[in-house]
């Protein structure tokens, strides 16, 4: 292993547990090279696609997250669930794309928001750099609502290339999939078993969870009133601040805490290590 870049990791995380209890810093090497793409060289990740041309990207957003929540945390859940699986397994995790299709959050600070065509195209380019590498089998592990129809269209926007550039005879090699991790059936099923009625659509209690665990010295108390958020539609920006004040949407993520977000770790970890290993059979 190589202890250096574990070092750094720590450093990062600014971590004073032990590795095997925590979420994010446990070593995800196998052999000497780094399974976090950042932290490996080019002639370790043509290595790498010698014996795999799978990987998995997370993708996330920079946006509010109500009254408890990180602005990260849709970029932190799929990102410390894809690391945990690279602990398991020897796959590559892409760096995360922190950026995400949230205008409608555009009335709170701190939100960064990308437009739809903007993360279509960020989406396409992105699979035509990996798909030009040698790369065949493209996870990306999703962590905002908002992005799933930009991620399926810029998948769509690279076989539409191949298919009306006169490459109709040879048929693409490259699979794409996009799984939400608040979807996965055992993370759902703790959801609703722990926050019957409270789990809502933003800023819920589970993936506020997940960043608490991820990050214990980034817990916050906070008020919720009231209980119970409002829940409805999203226009733009200004309609959500009106309808949704403090930014969440029908949850209570004031139930938060770190020993769920674990939980829901142990569980997504382990439904995407299997899911990820179905894909790479396709
Ligand atoms: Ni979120």
């Amino acid at each position: 292993m190589n202890i250096f870049a574990d070092c750094l990791d720590r450093v990062a995380h600014r971590c004073s547990s032990q590795q095997e209890s925590c979420a994010r810093c446990g070593p995800t090497f196998f052999g000497e090279i780094s399974m976090r793409m950042q932290l490996a060289t080019w002639k370790e990740i043509e290595q790498y696609l010698e014996s795999s041309t799978g990987i998995i990207v997370p993708i996330g957003s920079t946006e509010q997250h109500g009254p408890n929540g990180l602005i990260g945390t849709d970029a932190i859940c799929p990102e410390t669930i894809a690391e945990g699986v690279a602990r398991q397994l020897r796959v590559l995790i892409a760096p995360t794309i922190n950026f995400g299709m949230a205008q409608h959050h555009l009335g709170f600070p701190g939100t960064i928001a990308l437009r739809p065509t903007t993360l279509i195209a960020v989406v396409r380019d992105v699979l035509y750099s990996l798909a030009g590498h040698g790369f065949t089998h493209i996870y990306f592990l999703n962590g905002h609502g908002g992005n799933t129809c930009p991620v399926k269209a810029g998948c769509s926007e690279f076989y539409a290339d191949q298919s009306f550039g006169g490459n109709r005879q040879r048929p693409t090699n490259l699979r794409t999939t996009i799984v939400n991790w608040w979807t996965l059936s055992s993370v759902s099923a703790i959801a609703d078993e722990l926050y019957p009625r409270m789990e809502g659509s933003h800023a819920t209690p589970s993936e506020v969870s997940l960043t608490y665990y991820a990050y214990p010295q980034a817990v916050k108390q906070a008020d919720m009133e009231p209980e119970i958020a409002p829940n409805g539609a999203i226009y733009d920006a200004a309609h959500f601040r009106r309808h949704y004040p403090d930014g969440r949407m029908g949850s209570n993520p004031g139930l938060a805490c770190v020993e769920h977000g674990e939980r829901l770790y142990k569980a997504a970890v382990a439904e995407v290590a299997d899911d990820y290993q179905a894909f790479l059979k396709t």
